[in-house]
């Protein structure tokens, strides 16, 4: 076979390289518009697992590869005036030319062709050959000829970076230096690659970049002022920059590359030219070299290109995803950084380890433990004000607001359950919130309970507008104090235009097929095609729901409960005067965001001036609605959880969505902790972070890394209603109070998991 690779990087060689070995025979070709020794940039950085997948394909590059690694475990961060350290990353770095140099004379002795200085300027002018390989970087020229059959998606990251060296050692550690500056916040990724040269990418907001004038100023110009601002850590060596090649500065946004299909007749993407991901995950070189080792490998074992194509793209498009979701998290982490240098050192530090969401707490144990445990004590002191002797996990260090101590920071989330008649809670109630309390959360959340008999969801929804109601309530409050260490929450609410629907196990949001009743809203906007429209709701429809909240609230403190929160998700009531979907009126009630709040913060007020003082209330809301910039976006949430705090509320519990049928929810794990992050870290309240969260780990990792003070967990909850207690025992953490009647499968449980740690050296 004939083969033209268009492109000499790390990809393009390497894929030479193995083809080559797969088969001697065939003839290939590297068209490289740069000499042998010219490069961009200066150092890369490859896994462990990388490192044997290369062993496996190539022990002879792979060996001259690791002759020329330079190795670190720790990673520090220079932040505030304080340096964190820790351990165990295990990192190895290469520089970019001896790479490239150990991959040109590979290949020269494999018998590849290499055509140096030579620009290809179209695949066309290659028809002659059997393969065409697009290994030409991430602005490939080959991608742009065939773009209607690829589909490119290039998305242009908001932050500045440039790629420099230096002679100052970083060699005990991968250096993060954060700089704050008059220009704004500042800073450096370094790591060693040689002996005696290290990596130093400088990056930077936009506005900061602006504020600088470093879009003015030269290359020289720009590495005189980061060696100005970096110069407590670079010990007086200069800054290098070997990108003489490229015209203007060479400050670059990163260009996140996706592309629809990887091939086109003959011609196939390689590398960057297919799939980018952002420097900070250091992971580009890797995927392009295991990408291709794959398309190598297809190539010999497929019968013909279409099938070794196909089958190339599909095993590599997951890895991709997988990696460039993982970079996505971390691109934009730095992008947000502003939002994080209010953290102590220890949680930046934390937050910046675990960004990428590949990083869990348990990770970060196995990695350095007296690293993670003196974190542990540091968010146990912060959050109790006394120094622990032991370090335990951060989901079981205790929460305080107001008057009301929580045990733990794991919250049963709100459930309807869709079994009262009437609104009464009956046996079904009572027997599944005891048992969750008795669980071992810090915090039990009633379901949706409405206010009215109107603002049921379904004819199945509990309430609190009778005395029945409330009696029935107080008798679940009290055997949860008697009985359990949980504190009990209820949760009130309308259903507003969608109400009158069928139980949750029927269909969902459809009107009921008789009994029906009516229905009020903002506006008369019905929630679909499928519902009738709510009747638009008068200013004295208004003062009586509002009557009705504070009547409510009062109930449930006469019963007992600790803590009030305010349904404002989900496209109830509440919520559909907040989202501009549902509310189109044109009084003070509707229009800006200021007046689409006022009912909704008209009902805190009151609420607030009846519920007792030492005790907390919470607010839901949908922090985004998933439709664009037509409804809610998370930047809004900002600002209603704001105006929250101002009417006296203590926490926003951060859901999303539910308010448009036509919604385009991105779920995942914890698809919904970045809002709650976002909203704690930029308007300052406490949070409770929900959705998709069912481990452990996760639930330490959010709050360690200050995305939230407490996490609720939904579904995971109806699985197992003792899922606190559980993951103490996974975590084999023995301070967490067992109901007493139990305590003999307490002690066997966590005498098996002993066992089986013994056995397998692993919980
Ligand atoms: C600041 C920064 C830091 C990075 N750090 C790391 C890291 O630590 N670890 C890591 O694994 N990755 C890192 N990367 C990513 C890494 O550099 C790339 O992902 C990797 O080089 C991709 O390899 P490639 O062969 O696909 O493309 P490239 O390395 O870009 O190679 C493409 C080659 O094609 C040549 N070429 C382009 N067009 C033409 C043409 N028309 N004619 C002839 N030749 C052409 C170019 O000269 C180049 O040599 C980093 C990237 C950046 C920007
Ligand atoms: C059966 C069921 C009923 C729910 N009822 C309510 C509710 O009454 N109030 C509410 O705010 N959320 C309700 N939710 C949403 C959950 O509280 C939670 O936000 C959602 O399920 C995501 O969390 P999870 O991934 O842990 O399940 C309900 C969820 C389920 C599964």
């Amino acid at each position: 076979m004939r083969a033209a690779v268009l492109g000499g990087g790390p990809g393009g060689l390497y894929f030479a390289v193995s083809l080559k070995l797969r088969n001697p025979a065939h003839d290939i070709v590297v068209i490289e518009r740069n000499r042998p020794g010219d490069t961009f940039g200066w150092g890369v950085v490859l896994s462990d697992e990388t490192r044997d997948n290369l062993a496996e394909n190539d022990s002879v590059s792979a060996e001259a590869i690791r002759q020329s690694f330079a190795y670190w475990d720790d990673i520090a961060v220079y932040y505030r005036g304080t340096v964190v350290r820790s351990g165990g990353h295990g990192f190895c770095g290469i520089s970019r030319k001896r790479l490239l140099n150990i991959l040109q004379e590979r290949a020269a002795a494999l018998g590849v062709e290499l055509r140096f200085e030579t620009e290809a300027k179209d695949p066309a002018e290659y028809a002659d050959y059997d393969l065409i390989v697009g290994a030409d970087g991430v602005n490939s020229r080959v991608r742009a000829a065939h773009a209607d059959v690829f589909k490119p998606d290039i998305d242009v990251r908001a932050c500045k970076y440039i790629w420099l060296g230096t002679h100052q050692k970083f060699d005990d550690a991968f250096t993060f230096l954060f700089e704050e500056t008059e220009h704004g916040w500042i800073w450096a990724h370094a790591y060693q690659f040689d002996a005696d040269t290290a990596t130093f990418i400088v990056e930077c907001s936009e506005a900061t970049w602006r504020n600088f004038g470093f879009d003015r100023m030269s290359s020289e110009e720009t590495i005189a002022t980061c060696e100005k601002v970096f110069a407590r850590n670079l010990g007086g060596n200069a800054l290098m920059s070997n990108a003489k090649h490229l015209r203007g500065s060479a400050w670059l946004n990163f260009n996140r590359v996706l592309c629809e299909r990887w091939s086109c007749r003959n011609i196939v993407l390689l590398g960057d030219a297919a799939a980018t991901a952002h420097f900070s995950v250091g992971s580009g070189s890797k995927l392009a070299m295991e990408s291709a080792i794959a398309l190598a490998n297809y190539i010999h074992t497929e019968p013909d290109l279409e099938s070794a194509f196909r089958r190339y793209e599909d095993e590599r498009r997951l890895e991709v995803l997988r990696l460039q979701n993982a970079a996505r998290n971390s691109t934009e982490w730095f992008e947000d950084i502003e939002r994080y240098f209010h953290l102590d050192p220890v949680q930046f530090n934390y937050s910046l380890l675990t960004r990428s969401q590949r990083i869990s707490h348990e990770n970060l144990r196995q990695r350095d433990p007296a690293w993670l445990a003196g974190a542990e004590k540091w968010f146990e002191k912060q959050a109790t004000g006394h120094s622990p002797n032991a370090a335990r996990p951060p989901m079981f260090v205790p929460f305080r607001v107001r008057g009301v101590e929580l045990a733990n920071r794991v919250c049963v989330s709100p459930m309807a359950q869709y079994r009262a008649v009437d609104g009464i809670p009956n046996d079904w109630h009572f027997v599944h919130y005891a048992e969750r309390a008795k669980g071992g959360a810090g915090l039990v959340f009633t379901e949706m309970t409405c206010v009215t008999p109107q603002g049921r969801i379904s004819p199945g929804c509990t309430g609190l507008y009778s005395d029945e109601h409330e009696r029935a309530w107080k008798r679940l409050v009290d055997f949860v104090h008697a009985e359990t260490e949980a504190k009990i929450a209820i949760q009130l609410g309308h259903s507003g235009l969608k109400g009158s629907t069928q139980l949750g196990w029927e269909e969902p949001d459809a009107p009921l097929l008789e009994g029906n009743w009516e229905t009020i809203g903002p506006s008369c906007v019905a929630w679909s095609s499928n519902n009738p429209a709510p009747r638009e709701m008068t200013r004295a429809d208004m003062a009586a729901v509002r009557d009705a909240f504070v009547r409510a609230a009062e109930m449930a403190d006469r019963a007992g409960f600790d803590w009030l929160e305010l349904h404002y998700a989900h496209g109830y009531l509440m919520s559909s005067f907040i989202t501009p979907l549902t509310n189109r009126r044109t009084d003070a009630y509707g229009g800006s965001l200021e007046n689409r709040m006022r009912f909704p913060l008209e009902v805190v007020h009151a609420v607030r001036n009846v519920w007792p003082d030492e005790k907390p209330i919470s607010v839901r809301i949908s922090a985004h609605d998933w439709v664009g910039p037509a409804g809610i976006q998370p930047q809004d949430a900002v600002l209603i959880s704001r105006m929250l705090a101002e009417h006296g509320v203590d926490l926003v519990d951060v859901s999303a969505g539910q308010t448009s049928v036509g919604a385009k929810p991105v779920y995942g794990r914890m698809f919904q902790t970045p809002f709650s992050d976002r909203i704690r870290n930029e308007s300052g309240i406490a949070t409770l972070a929900v959705g998709n969260i069912y481990e452990p780990d996760h639930v330490n990792s959010i709050l360690m890394a200050g995305r939230a003070d407490l996490v609720c967990l939904a579904r995971p909850h109806l699985a197992d209603p003792y899922w606190t207690l559980h993951a103490a025992a996974d975590l084999r953490y023995e301070g967490v109070p067992w109901p007493k009647p139990y305590r003999a499968g307490r002690d066997q449980l966590y005498r098996l998991k002993a066992r089986a740690e013994a056995m397998t050296g692993k919980v």
